[in-house]
């Protein structure tokens, strides 16, 4: 099976391209840097902030199945939104959102149904809820969710069964936990909490998440497309 996942050089996306790996799969990762090395994996190097990388790219079908990880994301600055530039709140938007769906849309022009696996992309927590400093995070995400749901309605009507996912991960051990941590109490209140579920280990690691998506994404699908990490068993 051939797997394509974005953004492969840290964390979640890393520890998911290592498993498939790992299980055999040929996987594409893109992103702007990577540092995975094997017989299997094949780096594209891209920057999601362009939509114009995304026209030029082309899907390539395996005759055993193609899978879409939308992995690739950013928190932005953690400031309130009045103190942020235009550019930042386009970059999250253009990163977390408008690519994944660019990407899905993309991989079902180009990927004949038969050889369609799944789409997963990789939500958050944030989406449920809103949190200060973090706005256009949150509306991205909520974004996301909304639009896997739909296109999974799409495949509905059409008669086709294609598997697609939006996952909230967990508060999981990864750069992107650093960055939350490090943030200043005067621009994100809510500092001190992810600084606590570090001290007392609560975090998950890449390794655990990844091996808990990769199980449940060869599970057959009931039709419930938005997930947290916690109803994908242990
Ligand atoms: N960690 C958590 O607690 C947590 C919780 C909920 C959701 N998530 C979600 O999980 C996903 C993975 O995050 P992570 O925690 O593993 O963070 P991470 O280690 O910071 O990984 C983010 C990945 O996104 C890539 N990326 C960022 N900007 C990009 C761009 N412009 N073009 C291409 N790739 C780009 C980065 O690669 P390069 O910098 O090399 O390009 C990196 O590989 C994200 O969607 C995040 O929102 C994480």
């Amino acid at each position: 099976m051939r797997v394509y996942i974005t953004g492969v050089s840290s964390g979640l996306g890393k520890a998911l391209a290592e498993s498939f790996l790992n299980e055999g799969n040929s996987v594409i990762g893109l992103g702007r840097r990577n540092n995975i090395e094997h017989p299997n994996f094949e780096f594209i190097h891209c920057d999601l902030k362009d939509p114009s990388f995304i026209e030029q790219f082309k899907f390539i079908p395996d005759e055993e199945g193609c899978i879409l990880i939308n992995n690739a994301g950013v928190l932005g600055p953690l400031k309130r939104i009045m103190d942020q530039q235009s550019n930042q709140i386009q970059e999250v938007m253009t990163v977390n959102a408008l690519a994944p769906m660019l990407l899905c849309q993309k991989f079902l022009q180009e990927i004949p149904v038969k050889k369609r696996t799944a789409i997963l992309n990789i939500s958050s927590g944030a989406a449920n809820r809103a949190i200060p400093s973090w706005a256009t995070y949150c509306a991205s995400k909520i974004a996301l969710d909304r639009f896997s749901e739909s296109i999974y309605l799409e495949e509905l009507e059409m008669s086709r069964s294609l598997k697609v996912y939006s996952i909230a991960p967990g508060v999981v051990d990864t750069p992107m936990q650093q960055a939350i941590r490090s943030a200043s109490e005067q621009d994100f209140s809510d500092v001190a909490k992810f600084q606590g579920m570090n001290e007392n280990k609560q975090l998950l690691t890449p390794n655990e998440v990844a091996f808990k998506i990769v199980r449940f994404l060869a599970l057959p699908f009931d039709g419930k497309v938005v997930h947290s990490i916690n109803e994908l068993g242990n």
